[in-house]
């Protein structure tokens, strides 16, 4: 079978496409035949080795899959051959099979392709995680979303709405702006061309912001907490400007505010039966047509390396797809 190989640490150019054995599943797996792949932010650090997590050589790129399960281990009790699944596997996507563990595996609801059910687990979770589970987001509040057009930024730009938020979507072009209103968010600011912080403030009335969805980094997350309201909460999601900032505590201090790690890829394997619910909710919504998961577009699985440099270069809005 096919599969997108990193035999070393060079980066998405580096990725090429061999023939490797079939797997077979151990206790507790189940194999599953991929239809589509879908490719993260984390795709551009973990073929670089600077993810948090490091897997051994050769490996895949593409943490999260779709497809149809070809084969049960001993033990699996829960899932059957023939059966629609989708699921986060940290990376081993970009293969035609993979064998992961059945426990990861979510049942896809009639209706959602592969393609839209590969992508919705690292964003959608984690916006579900964020929002909900670590920020406590009420109705009403407001949530400035930064990086808001990427895969992480529109998930929670949509979630965030479904919560009754008020959302608020901060990204660098008005392309990228016009893409997050049509997802639902109620506020634009182009945070290349307006300063972040005056900008959060003049759209809050001064009050500032009860939420930020930090994705970004950089210089932007000490502007968006310089415009937290009382008692609002920075979530910390990611650095894609590559910057881990530095801030100083009294900032938090001044707003009785508070700074509030998101890590999903971790939670998930902590506590499985909040992340299970947390994606049949998602994939209910999705089914529903509530959730609208944004395909910017869609690779063969010879083009990953491509498609990965793309996320690299910024050039993204919503999830790419890797068909396989
Ligand atoms: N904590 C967690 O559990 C968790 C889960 C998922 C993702 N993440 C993290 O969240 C971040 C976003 O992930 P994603 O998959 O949504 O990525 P993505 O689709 O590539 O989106 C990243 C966004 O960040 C902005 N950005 C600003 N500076 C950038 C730069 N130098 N290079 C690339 N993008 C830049 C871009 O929007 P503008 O051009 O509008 O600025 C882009 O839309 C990453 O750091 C990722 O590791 C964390």
């Amino acid at each position: 079978m096919k599969a997108a190989l990193c035999k070393s640490l060079d980066g998405p150019g580096a990725i090429v496409i061999e023939e490797i054995a079939e797997p077979t599943p151990a206790v507790g797996e189940v194999v599953v035949r991929v239809g589509a792949a879908a490719l993260n932010f984390l795709d551009t650090l973990i073929t670089r080795g600077k993810y948090q997590f490091k897997p051994e050589l050769p490996f895949s790129p593409a943490a999260e899959i779709a497809g149809v399960v070809e084969a049960v281990g001993d033990g699996v009790n829960k899932l059957k051959i023939g059966q629609r699944v989708c699921g986060y596997i940290g990376w081993n996507g970009a293969r035609e099979r993979v064998a992961v563990p059945a426990k990861l595996m979510i049942p896809i609801p009639d209706g959602v392709t592969d393609a839209a059910a590969a992508g919705v687990s690292v964003t959608y979770g984690t916006a579900m995680h964020g929002l909900k589970d670590r920020g406590g987001l009420k109705t009403g509040e407001s949530v400035a979303v930064l990086g808001a057009s990427g895969g992480a930024g529109l998930a929670a730009v949509e979630i965030a709405k479904l919560m009754g938020a008020r959302v608020i979507a901060v990204a660098s072009s008005p392309e990228k702006l016009a893409i997050c209103r049509d997802h639902g968010a109620d506020d634009l600011l182009d945070y290349a061309a307006t300063d972040l912080k005056t900008g959060l403030r003049e759209l809050t009335g001064g009050k500032g912001v009860d939420v930020v969805y930090d994705c970004v980094g950089g210089e932007y997350s000490e502007a968006a907490l310089r415009s937290i309201a009382w008692g609002g909460r920075l979530l910390v999601i990611g650095f894609a400007a590559g910057v881990i900032p530095k801030i100083p505590l009294n900032l938090y201090l001044l707003k009785n505010a508070s700074a509030v790690g998101v890590f999903w890829g971790e939670m998930i394997m902590r506590e499985p039966a909040q992340h299970r619910a947390n994606m049949i909710e998602v994939l209910n919504w999705v089914a529903q047509g509530r959730l609208k998961p944004h395909v910017h577009a869609t690779y063969p699985l010879a083009r990953i390396g491509e498609a990965i440099d793309a996320l690299d270069k910024r050039r993204v809005t919503g999830k790419l797809i890797v068909e396989i």
